[in-house]
């Protein structure tokens, strides 16, 4: 059964989700000496990392024993207005007087294929555990979720949704006319966590979907029957009707 937290507002499940990734972090450090994430691009997350960012947070957070990496990116360079990268170090790590490893994901936007099996490598040598043939493991994995049910840059009717095996994938999106590079299902559903921010009444129909229909399609309705996901979603993309106070 999915762990669904209903938030009232984007404040409020912004700082519930730095309280978790605070505690898996502590739990991760204590038991391997680091803490590995595979960040989400897209909108939603800029508000969690600006929270990270702030003096509020930032001191409290072992970002000496953090590694920041992506789950997914546009083929685009390193400062343009679409890169997630761009959008992690504005929000994030440039506001960090001692910034945390961060692994871009994207060196060569012209050619997905190289930088995809460069980061699968990337992976293999930092994260693999002792047994050979397991994947890479991340200590948490944080995804969005798109009005279309991708999720990463998984989105429906790619073959990158159906492969089970690849570690990281260059996916053409023919809805985007764009490349992206993503983590695959293999990499995501094998982290230790994994945590989906959704906001906005744009998802509502979607989440309501994903939630109750066991028969969905959507590509994050597939991921939910491989792996445990735990959703902070917001109110406005909630169906449930607001809590009333007690
Ligand atoms: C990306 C993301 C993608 C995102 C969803 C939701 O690179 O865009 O990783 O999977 O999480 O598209 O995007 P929003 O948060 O902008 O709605």
């Amino acid at each position: 059964m999915p762990q669904l937290h209903i938030h009232p507002d984007i404040p409020a499940l912004t700082a519930a989700v730095a309280q978790r990734w605070l505690r898996l972090a502590e739990q991760a450090i204590a038991q391997r000496g680091r803490f590995s994430v595979a960040l989400s691009g897209g909108r939603t997350p800029r508000a969690l990392y600006a929270l990270l960012a702030s003096p509020a947070w930032r001191e409290r957070m072992p970002w000496a024993q953090t590694e920041l990496y992506l789950g997914d990116e546009r083929c685009v360079s390193a400062d343009h207005a679409d890169s997630n990268a761009r959008m992690v170090r504005e929000s994030l790590l440039d506001q960090l007087a001692q910034p945390p490893l961060f692994f871009p994901m994207v060196k060569h936007p012209e050619h997905p294929a190289q930088d995809a099996a460069h980061y699968a490598q990337l992976l293999r040598e930092r994260l693999t555990e002792d047994e050979a043939y397991a994947p890479p493991c991340f200590d948490l994995v944080l995804l969005g979720m798109g009005a279309d049910g991708h999720f990463a840059s998984l989105f429906p009717g790619t073959l990158a949704v159906e492969d089970r095996e690849t570690l990281v994938l260059p996916v053409w999106v023919d809805a985007l006319n764009a490349w992206r590079i993503s983590l695959g299902r293999r990499v995501i559903a094998a982290a230790r966590a994994r945590m989906v921010l959704v906001t906005g009444e744009d998802k509502r129909a979607t989440l309501l979907e994903v939630m109750h229909n066991p028969l969905s399609s959507k590509p994050i309705a597939r991921l939910q029957h491989q792996a445990e996901l735990e959703w902070h979603i917001d109110q406005a993309a909630s169906s449930h009707s607001p809590r009333q106070p007690d």
